[in-house]
Formats: C-alpha cells, structure tokens, sequence
C-alpha cells in the first residue's frame, strides 16, 4: 500500500499541486486546516499540522479525507500573488484547481487501494479454504489394498493394458488441477502418465506432493484416446497409492537446484541429481547400450573379453600424463591404457578386448579431455596394418548397427541427435602428410600461428577444423615416430613413420587411436632406450617379442569421445557418470 501512495504522491509533485495563480477553493467551513510543506515536510511522519506538515497534498488527503483545507508551501520561490496571499509561515491556500487535481488522484489511489485491499481478501479467502482442505485431507485416507495388482516396470506398459498394476518410481513432473492430478512417473525404463482423480486425488500427500518424491502407484492401464500422446501410448488410472519418500519443496525443491542454465559447476557439484533429468538419463541410458552393442560386435568379430589392471607401474603413453601414488613403499600408476596386458594376452586367449578405465592426468580443460574415462580397447594377431583398419571399421559400423537395431535406443539417438546418420564403409583414408598439406592448403595454421609442418602434432583445434570441413569419419594414418608412443611399427622402408592411425569423427575429432606394434625384441629394447625408458619394468611386455612373436596390432577408444560424437553432446562430461577433469572428483 505505502507503495502506491509513494507513487502516487510523486504524481503529485509532478503537476506541482500547491498553492497558486488562481482562487483559492472554498473551504467548507468545519474543515480542518491541513499544511503541506514541499520542501521540510514529511509524509510518513507529519500530521498536517504547521508543526509536522506533509510533504504533499496526496499524502494529507490520503491520511485526513477530502474534507480539509489545504495550505501549501511551495518548494521554490513564491511569485508576487502567492505572496500577497502567504500567511507569516509562506503557506498559501490550495487553488481551486490544484484542489480538484489532488480529489481526482486522491479517488483513484483510493480505488487502486479498494482494489488491492479486496485481492488480497481474496488471497486470504484461497489460502484459508486451501488450509481447511489440507487440514480436512488428513482425514481421507486409502485403506489397505487388498485388490490383485501384478508389479511391473514402466516399460512392460504394452503387455499389461488394461490390467491392473503396480509401478514404483519417481514424480518427474507433476501438474496439479482442482481436483486431478497428473504425474509423469519415471522408474528408469521409462515414462508413464498417471492420473490421479477422485479420492486418491484427495489425500494429505496427494494435495502435497513433490517432484522427485518416490511413489508406489496402482490402478488400470488404459489406452490413450484418440488424438492424445502419452510415452507408450497409455497412462494409469490410479486406483490406489501411497507415497514412499517425498521430496522437499520450497528452496531445496529440485526445479530449484537444477536447471539448463545453471552455471556448469554447480550442475557439476549437483550431478547425482542432474543424472535424473531426460538428457541426461538418455545419454546413460544409450552409453549403456553402446556397451552393450560393442561387447555384441566384439564377440561376432571372435575377441574375447579380459580385464586388466587399473594399478601398474608402467606407462604406456609417456611420463607426463601419469597419476601416481604410494603402492606399500613403492611408486604405482593408475594406467593410462591397458593395450600393452592385451598384447600379452594375444598368445593365451588370442584376439581380446577390454572395457576398463583409463587415467590420464591431463591438465588440458578442452571439452574432450577427462582425467577418468573407460577406454574401449582391443588387440589382434597375425593381422597387417589394412586388416587393423578394416577391423576398426566393422568394429565401429558394426556397434552402430547393432545400436539402432533395438528401437528403443534408435528413439534416444534420435531424441538426442535428430537426423542422425550412420558413416558408410569405407571411411576416408588420409595419410599424416596429406592431412599437413591440407591444413596449410586451407590456411589452417599451428599452435604458434605458423604453417604446419612435417613432424608437428596436430594440434585440437586444426584437426577438428579439418574433420568437421570434411564432415566424414577419417582414418589419419602413418605418424611421425617422434610424435607417438615408443611400441609403434615402423613403416617398412621409411622408418620415420609408423603403421599407426588415429580416427577422426565430426565435432569430437578423435576417438580412436591405434597402430602395429613392434614385433621384434631387438627393436624394442632400442626404442625403450631411445625414448629413455627402462627396459626392467617391461620384462613382461618383452616377453611377449621373445616367446614366439607376432605381428600385431590394435587401437583404444574413449567411450565418452564416441557417445559424444553418436549423441551429439557438446562435451565429453556429459557423456560420463560422475566425470572427472582437472581438480574435479566429486561427486
Ligand atoms: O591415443 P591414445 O592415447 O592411445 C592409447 O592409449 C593406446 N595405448 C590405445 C591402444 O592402442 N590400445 O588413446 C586412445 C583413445 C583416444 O583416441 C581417445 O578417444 C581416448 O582414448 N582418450 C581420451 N578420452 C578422454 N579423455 C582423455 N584424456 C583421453 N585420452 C585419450
């Protein structure tokens, strides 16, 4: 209220309403004599009295009624008629005018404040009837159900329509109308409506209920009429309920603690409950079935699944990226890869694979670098460079195929990446000193702003320009030697170049890298030493040159470079469970 007459006291001021030119208006003759003083007087603390005046002629009217006279001093100099009407205090009767334009304002700050005064009656009036029917709701209770329901999940809908059923799961968005309640329910294989209506729609926690809350919900499900859409073409007509954890509302509600435009590292701090919203859910939901999809490929391809240790005392890809830490006095790793037990494996099981976590302590903060991610990693024998290719490439439209043929995963590709595309066969083959020529041919410079050269790494940025200006998957093959890691096959006739290729995809750049891998002892223990490593730590890895060689080859793939790539997530975090990136390890 104070607001308004705030308002409409500056109003006020503005047609400087005061004493003036014209005739003063008529008292009636019991009027009180008011005063305002423009300048000294208040209107929150003056009574109009020439002792404590109001500030202005609003404020009077508001506090005395319209039934006054009005006296004004003005705030700046008064003119000669003013003057000649002037008491010895300066105040001069309200003009007649100036009298009508405040009754006028003072009537409508009367009726703005009628109005406002009757809303909030009607507040009162809601919030009252409201409490009455919590307080009444505590009444109405469900009692025992003692009805045949059979358990079910959300997505066994289909097969029980027009059943009766149970679901457990979680409010994922709840819209409450008078007396109807509609919940989606999500149990993690998926959403379904549920109406609540009638006596269920009646309860204490019915009336209170939460987002996020834990239900259990039973009732018919029913087909969906004609023309509506609901997930799964059906919702339940809720019969019976109860409510198995509720959620808080208010500041801790979860709409409050989640939102898309949060800043990154408080969704970061708060993932375990982000990991409950739809994207989110569905990028778990399709890692989980490219998993799946993967180890269904890699048992068609023949390769047997093995799983190495996380804790070594070996590096595979260089000293720099090592996590290290105490082992019982002595110095281990978390390993960066586990390529080199695979190679091991290859004379035991023969062509092998493994899903395991990979550590790389990269202090890089790009949207593709995590500390922990799972490395996708297989290992082949008796092949040649041409055989490794082609497996990686069956390998990969093999995964995708298998993927998109279980519908429901082909619906969550497509939910988060319209349009999607599976790559053809064969991918674009590009060799290392192509890729150079192309860069520079583009115009597409090095880190330091300079043309590339034969020999520089390509950096991030310029492969990503390149992958995403040719828009198909690449194998970029035959490295420099200087820049790979020590166990890579040498070109045969120009050893400055491995057998090695890395594979680059749109958006992401690369997901894979892999090689051949020197078969001879001899050639190892040089490379160990030209790279300044200590030959004792990798007895084993040795061995397996010296107890029956082979030519071999194989490749690692970051699961989250992938998924980023297949799902069309802006950065490898969202692709992980809990990610881990440079000082992140929380939750
Ligand atoms: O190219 P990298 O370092 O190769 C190896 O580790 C080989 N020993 C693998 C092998 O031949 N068995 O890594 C292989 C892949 C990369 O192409 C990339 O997809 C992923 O692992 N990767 C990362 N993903 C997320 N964050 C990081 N910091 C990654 N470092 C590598």
């Amino acid at each position: 209220m104070e607001g308004v007459r705030d308002k409409l006291a500056q109003a006020a001021e503005k047609l400087h309403i005061g004493g003036g030119q014209e005739a003063a208006a008529e008292p009636s003759p019991d009027a009180a004599k008011i005063y305002v003083d423009e300048s000294a007087g208040s209107d929150d603390s003056g009574d109009g009295s020439k002792a404590k005046p109001y500030k202005t002629s609003l404020a009077a009217m508001l506090a005395k009624g319209q039934n006054i006279s009005l006296f004004i001093k003005k705030a700046g100099e008064l003119d000669e008629k003013d003057k000649a009407s002037a008491d010895e205090d300066g105040y001069v009767p309200i003009s007649a005018t100036g009298q009508k334009r405040v009754k006028k304002l003072h009537e409508a700050a009367v009726k703005k404040q009628k109005k406002l005064e009757e809303a909030a009656a009607k507040e009162k009036d809601k919030a009252n009837a409201e409490s009455k029917k919590l307080e009444e709701s505590k009444g109405v209770t469900l009692g025992e159900d003692s009805k045949d329901a059979r358990k079910i999940k959300i997505h066994q809908g289909a097969e029980h329509r027009d059943k009766r059923v149970k679901i457990f799961g979680w409010v994922h968005r709840l819209r409450q109308q008078k007396d109807m309640h509609f919940i989606v329910l999500r149990d993690g294989t998926g959403f379904l409506q549920c109406i609540l209506q009638g006596q269920v729609a009646q309860t204490y926690d019915a009336l209170t209920l939460t987002l996020e809350s834990s239900v259990e919900l039973r009732g018919t499900l029913k087909k969906v009429p004609e023309g509506k859409e609901a997930p799964g073409g059906h919702e339940l007509v809720v019969d019976w309920w109860e409510c198995l954890g509720k959620a808080p509302g208010g500041d801790e509600a979860i709409s409050n603690l989640i939102a898309e435009d949060m800043e990154p590292s408080l969704l970061a701090d708060r993932r375990h409950l982000a990991i409950r919203g739809q994207t989110a859910s569905a990028v778990l939901k399709v890692r989980s079935g490219v998993l799946k999809a993967f180890r269904s490929t890699f048992d068609k391809l023949g390769l047997t699944e093995v799983t190495p240790p996380c804790m070594v005392q070996t590096s595979v890809e260089g000293g720099s990226t090592l996590f290290s830490f105490d082992y019982y006095g002595q110095q281990a790793y978390l390993t960066q890869s586990s390529q080199l037990y695979l190679e091991t494996v290859l004379p035991s099981l023969g062509d092998c694979f493994c899903v395991q976590e990979s550590f790389r302590a990269e202090k890089s903060h790009t949207r593709r670098h995590l500390s922990e991610y799972t490395h996708i990693e297989g290992e082949l024998a008796f092949i040649n460079f041409e055989e490794l290719l082609e497996h990686i490439e069956e390998l990969i439209c093999g995964t995708i195929e298998r993927l998109l043929a279980d519908t429901e995963m082909k619906m969550l590709v497509e939910q988060l990446n319209p349009g999607f595309q599976p790559p053809t066969r064969p991918f674009k083959r590009m060799d290392y000193k192509a890729a150079i020529q192309w860069l520079n041919d583009h115009g597409i410079t090095n880190e330091d702003g300079e043309p590339h050269k034969i020999g520089d790494d390509i950096a991030e940025a310029a492969e990503r320009k390149m992958t995403d200006a040719l828009n198909v998957p690449i194998f970029l093959c035959g490295f420099p030697r200087e820049i790979k890691a020590f166990y890579m096959k040498r070109i045969k006739g120009n050893e400055e170049f491995t057998e090695s290729v890395d594979v680059l995809m749109p958006g992401v750049g690369e997901i894979v890298g892999g090689s051949m891998r020197m078969s001879d002892a001899k050639e190892l223990l040089e490379a160990y030493k030209t790279e300044g490593i200590p030959s004792d730590p990798y007895y084993w890895y040795t061995d397996q040159r010296k107890y029956g060689t082979c030519e071999h080859g194989g490749y690692g793939m970051g699961l989250e470079r992938f998924l980023a790539w297949l799902t069309n997530r802006w950065t490898v975090r969202e692709c992980s469970l809990y990610p881990r990136w440079t000082g992140r390890a929380t939750p």
